[in-house]
């Protein structure tokens, strides 16, 4: 039996859905990228939500908007993907890896507070596998009133704001909850990704949803990033179109990251069953991984809920007790043997050539290292039946048992 790793839902609502974009000769941002916004702003109670080509260009796009530039320091978990520490390097600032937690490998607040330096602008918690990250801790620290003291505004935005941004990068997490809200409402601003293997895709894309404090106002901040994602035009190509005027200004150099109504239409049917069906697929998923392997003392398995969090169920995130990385690869390597396609979420980034000669070293972060030596991703896509389930256990207790 084949079981591949992450592949999307296509069916025929969704290709109903993208075949009336196509039709509708309108296939660029326009009306399906908006209701695709409002759909997901209902969604996760929150109406400032700007559909995007990227989580990855969503995140830049904050960073550029909040004036990151050479001289600044972002905290970033050294256990995520590069998209999260690439976006620091491309603002010209420093990368600051924080090594993450043992038990959910999200960032681990406790390190976070001994990394905060006057240079320190932005910590960019991820909600690894979907799992919301420590967000009371984090805003604890970032409003300690020492800590704000620390902070240096170098423009407007961070004067106004006056303490370090938490930005989250939520690209795993649509759906996830933590103390009650939807992510999305939790921290300053949530970037999340709908890339081709998350639970909820567009083939690529993301979103950013706004969630500042005032003074900051959230509807302004919206429409400003909607110009920001299209070169600072004041009219998008849609509005130009619309109202047969084409005339229009550009007040400042924008960036090109709008979502097309081709994507966006995959979007909307998603979203709509996103909480119902999808979501429970996933869960269901995880909870039949958890059934079998909880009996295995080698299986550590992934935490998704708590008395104030609960996953998006993104990534069924094992770790094997007592294993060097050499015998995880084997086990992967057997696995692989049989058909199932499992992978590893993530490779820590100071292990990756560019930031190891940019001077960082894995050595600092243990628990990144001790997590990745042992994880193995399980499959999780909507389409998996049970019995590829049952196989993918098989193949997995037969495989770890083999090389234990
Ligand atoms: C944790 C994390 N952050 C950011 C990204 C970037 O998302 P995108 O591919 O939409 O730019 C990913 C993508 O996999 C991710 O896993």
């Amino acid at each position: 039996m084949e079981v591949p790793f992450s592949p999307p839902r296509i069916d025929d609502k969704v290709i109903a859905e993208v075949t009336d974009a196509l039709k509708s000769g309108w296939i660029t941002t326009g009306p399906k990228t908006k209701l695709f916004e409002q759909k997901l702003g209902k969604y996760i109670g929150n109406s400032n939500v700007l559909a995007v080509s990227s989580a990855t260009a969503g995140l830049e796009l904050v960073l550029k908007w909040f004036g990151l530039k050479e001289g600044d320091e972002v905290i970033v978990p050294a256990y995520t993907y590069c998209a999260t520490a690439n976006v620091v390097e491309h603002c010209g600032a420093k990368v600051v890896f924080c090594d993450v937690k043992s038990d959910d490998f999200n960032i681990n607040p406790e390190s976070v507070k001994d990394l905060i330096t006057e240079k320190t602008k932005v910590i960019i918690p991820v909600d690894f596998g979907g799992f919301p990250a420590d967000y009371k801790e984090l805003y604890d620290i970032i409003h300690n009133e020492e800590i704000k003291g620390l902070f240096r505004a170098d423009n407007e935005i961070q004067a106004n704001f006056g303490r370090i941004l938490l930005l989250a990068d939520s690209a795993h997490s649509l759906g996830a909850t933590y103390g009650g809200l939807k992510i999305g409402s939790v921290a300053d601003i949530s970037v999340f990704s709908f890339h081709a293997v998350k639970n909820l895709t567009t083939g690529e894309g993301g979103a950013i949803a706004y969630n500042m404090p005032v003074p900051f106002d959230n509807a302004e901040l919206y429409d400003f990033f909607r110009t920001y994602s299209l070169h600072g035009q004041s009219k998008d190509a849609f509005a130009k179109y619309n109202n047969s005027s084409w005339r229009y200004d550009v007040k400042f150099p924008g960036f090109k990251a709008n979502m097309t109504d081709i994507l966006a239409s995959i979007g909307i049917v998603e979203i709509q069953r996103y909480e119902n069906d999808t979501m429970l697929k996933f869960k269901h998923i995880f909870e039949l991984y958890n059934e079998r392997l909880k009996k295995y003392k080698w299986a550590e398995l992934p935490i998704f809920k708590t008395s104030t969090k609960e996953s998006s169920y993104h990534l069924y995130a094992l770790r094997i007790r007592d294993i060097k990385e050499s015998a995880r690869d084997l086990i992967i390597r057997k696995i692989k043997s049989k058909g199932v396609a499992v992978n590893v979420h993530f490779i820590p980034i100071p292990m990756f050539t560019y930031y190891k000669e940019n001077g960082y070293n894995i050595a600092n972060y243990p628990v990144a290292y001790d997590n990745y030596s042992r994880e193995i991703s399980l499959p999780t896509f909507y389409t998996i039946t049970d019995e590829q389930i049952q196989f993918v256990l098989d193949t997995l207790i037969w495989a770890v048992e083999d090389s234990l």
